[in-house]
C-alpha cells in the first residue's frame, strides 16, 4: 500500500501543487524527566497529558489530512500514561488507524526496551561530559545503558548541534560507529526558542559544522541527513516546504508546518528536516534515497 501511497502522494504535491501532510508530529504530554538547557517545552506553565480519545482524534484528524507517518514527541513521550494505557496503546492505535509507521523521540532516561515503535530516536547532544552540561549530570550514561538494553532493531540517534557542544562532533559520530546498536545519527541546529537564544551557534561555526558532517557522509558514517539536505542549512535560502509535516500542539492547536513561521523563526531554523523537505520537491536523488531509507 506504503509503496502506492507515495508516489501518488509526490504527484499530487509535486506535479498538481496540493498541499497534504505526509508526516504528522503529535506532541502528547509537556511532562518531562530532565531539563536540557536549548529546551524550552518544560519550562511551559501548565504541565498537560493529552488522554487516549484525544490523541486518538488528533491522530485520525493527521490521517485524514493525508499524513501516514507519525513522530510521538514530547515532553518526554515515554512518561505518557491515561489510567493503564501507555506509549504502546497509543502506537497501536495509530497502526489500526492506518499510519505506515511510527517513530517516538526520547532521551533515554528511562527503560524503554518494551517500546513498539517502528523507529526510535534517541537525543543525544554530545559525547559524555557534553551531553550532560546540555541536559544535566549522569544522563549520558543513563542514556547509553538503556540504548543497550533497549536493543531495538531501528535505533538512530539526534544530535541538535549548539554554542556548548559543536566542538564534540567528531566524537559523537565516532561513537555512533562503533556502537552496534545505532543504525545511525542526524544533525540539527539549536533554534533559538524564547529563553534558550544564547545557545545558537554562530553561523561561520554552523557551516564549518554541516562541512564537517558532509565529508562524514562522503566517507560513509552513517548519517541520516543528506548531503543536498545539508547544504541547503547553510543559508537557509530555499523555498519551505515545511508543510511536509504538519504539528498537533500540546494544546491540540493544529498547524500545518511547526510554527516557526509565525514567530519569524525561519531564518534561524536549525532543523534539518527544512533543508531535506526542499530537497526532496527539487527531486534530488541522495535526499530521495535517504528519506525512503529512514520511512519505510
Ligand atoms: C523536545 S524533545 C522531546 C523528546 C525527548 N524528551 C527528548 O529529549 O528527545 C525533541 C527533540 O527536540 C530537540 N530540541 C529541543 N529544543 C530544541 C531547540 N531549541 N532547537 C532544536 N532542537 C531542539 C531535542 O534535542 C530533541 O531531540
Amino acid at each position: 500500500m506504503k509503496y502506492f501511497y507515495l508516489p501518488f502522494w509526490f504527484f499530487k504535491t509535486r506535479i498538481l501543487g496540493m498541499k497534504i501532510p505526509l508526516v504528522s508530529v503529535v506532541f502528547i504530554t509537556n511532562l518531562c524527566n530532565l531539563r536540557c538547557k536549548h529546551c524550552c517545552i518544560y519550562t511551559q506553565k501548565n504541565p498537560i497529558t493529552k488522554n487516549y480519545e484525544q490523541v486518538d482524534e488528533d491522530l485520525r484528524y493527521c490521517y485524514k489530512q493525508g499524513a501516514r507517518f507519525v513522530d510521538f514527541e514530547g515532553g518526554e513521550p515515554t512518561l505518557w500514561q491515561d489510567g493503564d494505557k501507555n506509549l504502546n496503546d497509543l502506537i497501536a492505535l495509530a497502526k489500526k488507524i492506518g499510519f505506515f509507521s511510527t517513530t517516538v523521540t526520547t532521551n533515554a532516561q528511562k527503560d524503554f526496551s518494551d517500546c513498539k515503535a517502528d523507529s526510535i530516536w534517541v537525543s543525544m547532544d554530545g559525547y559524555g561530559g557534553y551531553h550532560d552540561e546540555v541536559r544535566g549530570e549522569g544522563s549520558f550514561d543513563k542514556l547509553v545503558y538503556h540504548i543497550e538494553k533497549a536493543n531495538h532493531p531501528n535505533l538512530s540517534v539526534n544530535m541538535v548541534v549548539n554554542k556548548l557542544n559543536y566542538t564534540s562532533v567528531d566524537e559523537v559520530m565516532e561513537f555512533v560507529k562503533t556502537n552496534p546498536k545505532i543504525s545511525k545519527i542526524s544533525i540539527n541546529f539549536h533554534t533559538p526558542y524564547e529563553g534558550t537564544e544564547q545557545l545558537v551557534l554562530d553561523w561561520e561555526k554552523r557551516n564549518k559544522v554541516i562541512d564537517k558532517v558532509i565529508s562524514y557522509k562522503r566517507k560513509d558514517y552513517a548519517i541520516m541527513n543528506s548531503v543536498s539536505g545539508l547544504k541547503r542549512m547553510k543559508d537557509m535560502n530555499f523555498k519551505k516546504y515545511c508543510w511536509i509535516s504538519n504539528f498537533v500542539h500540546f494544546n491540540g492547536v493544529k498547524t500545518s508546518d511547526c510554527g516557526g513561521t509565525t514567530i519569524g523563526l525561519c531564518p534561524q531554523c536549525g532543523f534539518c528536516m527544512a533543508g531535506e523537505m526542499n530537497a526532496v520537491m527539487s527531486l534530488k536523488f541522495d535526499t530521495l534515497t535517504a528519506g525512503l531509507k529512514l520511512r519505510l
